[in-house]
């Protein structure tokens, strides 16, 4: 167990904020799409991952549903590649041999009603009972998202929501394509499911750095009193990517960097910087926050999209060393495709803590190096103290990375040694690898175990994907029926269009990472 590590080699004392939630019942978990990317990739060697930490109930079941006919052993066999390509465990005979036996396999289509009641018998021959009145059911939608809504309603009629059995929905991003469709999908999931069923993935919330933030921020006296537009100057986030659409380039072009990254991903680190201490540890409370902070970021007109945001596409350039091609050169992407492939923008949050304080937001693929960062700037002090030599020096920041490296660092001036009063900028540092040896699992399996234990903080509410989508659809809107003309205007391999920097420059400030 990785939490065992960190004990041993740091003997630190845990304080456990949840220790009541974390048995986990007896329970099939049904994988729409079992035999897919993510499924394959991600989800099946997550769940065997779990397993062989022991974090699994002795009693559980997985069973793949897609439409290629196949029985339960040639299921196996399938995750059986699919572990030796993608698992980081090994897989040896006999630990596989146990965990396969906990496999099975129903094929059908997802709009063929009879697929749906011979899962409902499998799910009562095979899911253990849990000593309470209904089984534990768990549905993980890993299918492309035009058919949410249509399982969703045979599961509905079918009796599976929540008649015979206890169950749970997971549902995968991206969850809508706007708000209007987002608000659509809601209701869809309504009509079958309580909100409180229900668990929309974000897996950057899985993410260690990332929930950090929020232990960061509260648990610390020194950092919280200077946490607003007082003391701070201005927050900059960058998610950027060095990769470029690689075979996700039909899901690409519909998609781009926007409903990508921005609506969830971006949107969620502000959020965690920005809103107010919750009341409590639990799943609504700081979801309540976040949506206030969602509500308090200012609408953007077209003046606003024109002044404050930037759109970028990638052209032909370098990645380390490497040549690569534009993004309209890529295969499956329109020779004069508008899709953007990057963003900048500046963000105002119009609530009493952030007033005035820029929020300037960066994501973008084929960036000069994959790296996700927030940093918080600190204003200048007074430095005349020191003489007019010191105007220049930076001022603190506190940078919080979240990906590839998982650290916190601050930076800060001391006095060089020596004869002259001379300020010289060092920094402290804090890395989980390092001084925890923390290595990065994926955020897949702190949000599976969560959703097993029934623990929703992780998950984004409703009210608080439409709020997001409120945010980015007049920019989607506004790109959609005006594309900037000058696209491509980025060479792959570097830090997007040159209006990025202009956008913050004008400021008198510039990005953290050049
Ligand atoms: N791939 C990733 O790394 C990734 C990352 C983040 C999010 N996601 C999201 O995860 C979801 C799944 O993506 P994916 O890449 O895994 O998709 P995928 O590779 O296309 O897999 C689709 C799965 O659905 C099954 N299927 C398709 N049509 C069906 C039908 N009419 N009836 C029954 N089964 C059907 C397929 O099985 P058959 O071929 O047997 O029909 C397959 O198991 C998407 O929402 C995507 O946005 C994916």
């Amino acid at each position: 167990m990785p939490e065992g590590d960190l004990k041993s080699s740091t003997e630190t004392r845990f304080c456990e904020i949840i220790p009541g939630m974390v048995h986990i019942d007896p329970f099939t978990i049904v994988i729409f799409g079992g035999s897919g990317d993510l499924s394959k990739r991600k989800l099946l060697p997550t769940l065997y991952h779990i397993y062989i930490e022991e974090d699994l109930p002795d009693d559980f079941s997985i069973i793949g549903f897609a439409s290629t006919e196949r029985t339960d052993a040639q299921y196996r066999e399938l995750i059986k590649k699919a572990l030796q390509e993608f698992s980081t465990d090994p897989l040896d005979k006999e630990r596989w041999e146990k965990f396969s036996s906990h496999l099975y396999y129903i094929s059908g289509g997802f709009e063929d009603e009879e697929s749906y009641k011979r899962l409902s018998t499998k799910l009562e021959d095979i899911t253990p009972p849990t000593g309470k009145e209904k089984k534990e059911i768990i549905y993980y939608m890993a299918v492309q998202p035009r058919y949410f809504p249509e399982i969703i309603k045979r599961l509905s009629v079918c009796n599976l929501c929540k008649g015979a059995f206890n169950t749970r929905l997971i549902i995968e991003k991206p969850f809508g394509r706007d708000r209007k469709s987002a608000i659509e999908l809601n209701r869809t999931i309504a009509d079958a499911f309580d909100e409180d069923q229900v668990y929309r993935i974000d897996h950057y919330l899985g993410k260690e750095t990332v929930q950090n933030i929020i232990f960061f921020r509260f648990a610390n006296s020194i950092f919280e009193p200077l946490w607003n537009r007082k003391y701070i100057d201005h927050v900059q986030i960058t998610v950027a990517e060095d990769i470029g659409v690689e075979e996700r380039a039909r899901f690409y072009e519909n998609t781009g960097v926007v409903r990508d990254i921005i609506q969830n991903h971006m949107l969620q680190l502000v959020a965690l910087v920005a809103m107010e201490p919750p009341v409590g540890f639990e799943a609504d409370f700081i979801r309540n926050e976040k949506v206030k902070i969602y509500n308090s970021i200012r609408d953007m007109d077209n003046d606003y999209i024109d002044n404050f945001t930037v759109c970028g596409q990638y052209g032909e350039g370098d990645i380390n060393g490497t040549g690569v091609q534009g993004y309209r050169s890529e295969e499956g992407v329109a020779p004069d495709s508008t899709t953007p492939t990057f963003i900048a923008a500046k963000l105002f949050i119009d609530n009493w803590r952030w007033a005035g304080v820029p929020f300037y937001i960066r994501a973008g693929k084929r960036l000069k190096k994959r790296i996700t960062e927030i940093s918080i700037h600190f204003k200048q002090p007074p430095l005349r103290l020191f003489g007019s030599a010191c105007d220049s020096i930076e001022p603190n920041a506190l940078i919080l990375g979240i990906q590839p490296h998982e650290e916190i660092s601050i930076d800060f001036g001391v006095k060089h040694p020596g004869s002259g009063n001379r300020l010289y900028p060092v920094d402290m540092n804090f890395s989980y690898e390092e001084d925890l040896n923390y290595e990065p699992h994926p955020a897949y399996e702190r949000l599976l175990i969560d959703c097993m234990r029934g623990d929703k903080t992780l998950f984004a509410r409703q009210d608080g994907i439409e709020a997001m989508w409120s945010i980015v659809d007049p920019m989607i809107k506004a790109w959609g029926e005006r594309p900037v003309p000058e696209l491509p205007n980025y060479a792959a391999g570097t830090w997007g269009p040159e209006k990025a920097d202009e956008l913050i420059e004008k400021d008198s400030r510039k990005w953290r990472i050049k």
